[in-house]
């Protein structure tokens, strides 16, 4: 079992914005999802965790090791940037290969292992295309490999889904929890349906600090019996925006309008409907 552990974590960045502030959490193998909105501070923590920069406050440690022993844990964790790019000319399994020697893996394993990682990024017919000429979600799974390619106990990837179409989104979503059954592996997202039906423990960060950690479930059952339905006519829409609610979906049927929303006030005309994450998420950040 792999282990992270993190307590009272703090970043501050030019000795005055406060990055993070006094991050505790415990996370073990499987896929763990951290949820926030812009600039809630996702890349900064998923940074110290690959020990691109250093925490400015607290201990951090993976699998009983401190990350200020920046070479054992790099050996311990593959990262995947939120804006990490390649050279375009090169081939695929050449940026396979020249990220492979700056893992530290010999030369006569490299090859055996750049064809099991492209084997398991589905990767393997496109190994001497150029970069240039993948697709977005190509390129995400190239990103994926790399950050494999030494086999690391742990794997971070920072937004993987941003600008992908909704087949690629599964289809990475899968292979992460896929490699999730051995490991631990996290990811950042601002997108709630990347995370719904892969991670079972959740965090989500709001300027900062944590305001939730623990199960999805648990973060559903706490916006029971705040989530409505109603139909209404469009005209009746900007009415209905003044009250203190927060409306999660819209759909046009015919010539009404189905709202759904989360609200403290319990609503006499409107259905109550079960929540899903989409909604407890918005009502958690409408009450912090
Ligand atoms: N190198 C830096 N110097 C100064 N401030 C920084 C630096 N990196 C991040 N910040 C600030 O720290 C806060 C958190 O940024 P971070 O990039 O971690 O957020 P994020 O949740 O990843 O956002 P996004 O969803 O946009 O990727 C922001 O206010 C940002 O401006
Ligand atoms: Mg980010």
């Amino acid at each position: 079992m792999n282990t992270i552990e993190i307590s009272h974590l703090e970043k501050v960045f030019n000795m005055k914005k406060k990055a993070l502030k006094n991050i505790n959490l415990h996370i073990q193998n499987g896929m763990f999802g951290i949820l926030g909105r812009n600039g809630s501070g996702k890349s900064t923590l998923m940074n110290i965790l690959a020990t691109l920069i250093p925490a400015t406050k607290g201990k951090v440690t993976v699998n009983d090791i401190s990350i200020k022993e920046t070479k054992r844990i790099r050996g311990l964790i593959g990262y995947l940037p939120q804006d990490f790019d390649f050279y375009p000319s090169m081939k695929v399994e050449e940026v396979l290969y020249y990220l492979g020697i700056l893992s530290n893996i010999s030369k006569s394993q490299l090859k055996n292992r750049i064809t099991e990682v492209l084997e398991k990024v589905n990767l393997v017919s496109y190994r001497r295309q150029k970069v240039k000429n993948l697709s977005g979600g190509m390129k995400k799974r190239l990103g994926i490999a790399q950050a494999i390619i030494h086999n690391p106990s742990i794997i971070i990837v920072d937004e993987p889904t941003a600008g992908l179409d909704p087949e690629e989104r599964v289809r990475l979503r899968n292979l992460l929890a896929h490699l999730a059954k051995d490991r631990i592996v996290i990811i950042s997202t601002h997108i709630v349906s990347d995370i719904a039906s892969t991670c079972e423990q959740i965090a989500i960060l709001e300027q900062g600090s944590f305001a939730y950690t623990g199960s999805i479930n648990g973060l559903i059952q706490s916006s029971n019996h705040k989530v409505f339905e109603l139909t209404i006519k469009p005209s009746q829409l900007d009415e209905l925006k003044k009250e203190n609610l927060v409306i999660t979906k819209v759909h046009e049927v015919e010539s009404h309008l189905q709202i759904r929303f989360v609200s403290d006030e319990l609503f006499e005309a409107a259905n109550e409907v079960n929540p899903d994450l989409e909604d407890a998420y918005m009502y958690f950040l409408k009450n912090i």
